[in-house]
């Protein structure tokens, strides 16, 4: 675990992303699951280098993505995200899966993926033997042929004629349980769930980098009416910055 310092809201030294992340409040709204976003960033607001956000993470950025994942009911993703990082199941460590079953959570997260096509190669690890069935979240168009090759490896739900919308996605994950929804991508999807006025807390990993390049920013879309964040902890390792947001007033 990287030497996590806090610098708000008050300076702790020595800062335990699990446990940190594990006692934030996140106090689901009455119609509709919590949903969080987690990403990062180049300062210059990168969310890939060469089509991928490897290049942008570090150790501290991965240890607030595990902790992340460790109080999520549910992950959801978008499936660009999926195809460009080669999705695989949680791996949740056997700690932190007895610390969701004493929370009254599930061992392991599950993870839900949006996507029309269904355009999913079969042999991505998110599909591998032994591993939690990802939900397949669709449309009624999605090709049959697709749904067919698909089904065995994945639960399937069509939840929208021709889009996924965010309302709706989420209203089939509080019907498998989900308290908290953990959003992990890619910025089509996020930029969905902003002009949805769905999100009720933002994760950026800031690099000390700056990349220029075509990629997209944390969120695209249509615009959104802005929705205000209050800080709700600020994080450092080295010249790395890791933020927490929450809607204001949530
Ligand atoms: N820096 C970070 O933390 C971070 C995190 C995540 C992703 N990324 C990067 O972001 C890039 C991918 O992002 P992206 O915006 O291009 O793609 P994306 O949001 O991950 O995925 C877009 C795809 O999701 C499906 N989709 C989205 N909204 C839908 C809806 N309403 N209904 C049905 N399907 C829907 C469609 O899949 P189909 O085409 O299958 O129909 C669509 O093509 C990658 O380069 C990735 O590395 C970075």
């Amino acid at each position: 675990v990287p030497a996590v310092r806090q610098l708000l809201p008050e300076p702790a030294e020595v800062i335990d992303p699990v446990a940190a992340h594990a006692a934030a409040a996140r106090p689901r709204p009455a119609d509709r699951p919590w949903v969080a976003l987690n990403m990062v960033a180049s300062v210059d607001g990168a969310t890939a280098v060469d089509g991928v956000s490897g290049g942008l993470g570090g150790p501290a950025d991965k240890a607030v993505f595990r902790a992340l994942r460790g109080v999520a009911d549910w992950i959801l993703v978008a499936a660009g995200t999926v195809r460009s990082e080669r999705y695989g199941p949680p791996k949740t460590p056997p700690e932190l899966q007895a610390a969701r079953v004493d929370r009254g959570q599930s061992a392991l997260p599950r993870i839900a993926i949006v996507s029309r096509s269904l355009d999913l190669d079969p042999d991505l690890p998110i599909f591998a033997d032994g591993a939690p069935r990802p939900l397949l979240l669709t449309t009624a168009d999605a090709p049959d042929a697709q749904v067919e090759r698909l089904r065995p490896l994945a639960d399937v739900e069509v939840v929208g004629a021709e889009s996924v919308e965010p309302g709706a996605a989420l209203a089939v994950l509080a019907g498998h349980g989900a308290a908290t929804v953990l959003c992990e991508g890619g910025p089509s999807l996020n930029g969905q769930l902003i002009a949805a006025g769905v999100v009720d807390e933002l994760n950026v990993t800031f690099s000390p980098l700056l990349v220029g390049g075509p990629s997209e920013r944390v969120a695209r879309g249509p615009q959104a009416a802005g929705l205000d964040l209050e800080l709700a902890h600020l994080w450092q390792d080295g010249a790395v910055l890791l933020a927490r947001y929450v809607r204001a007033g949530a």
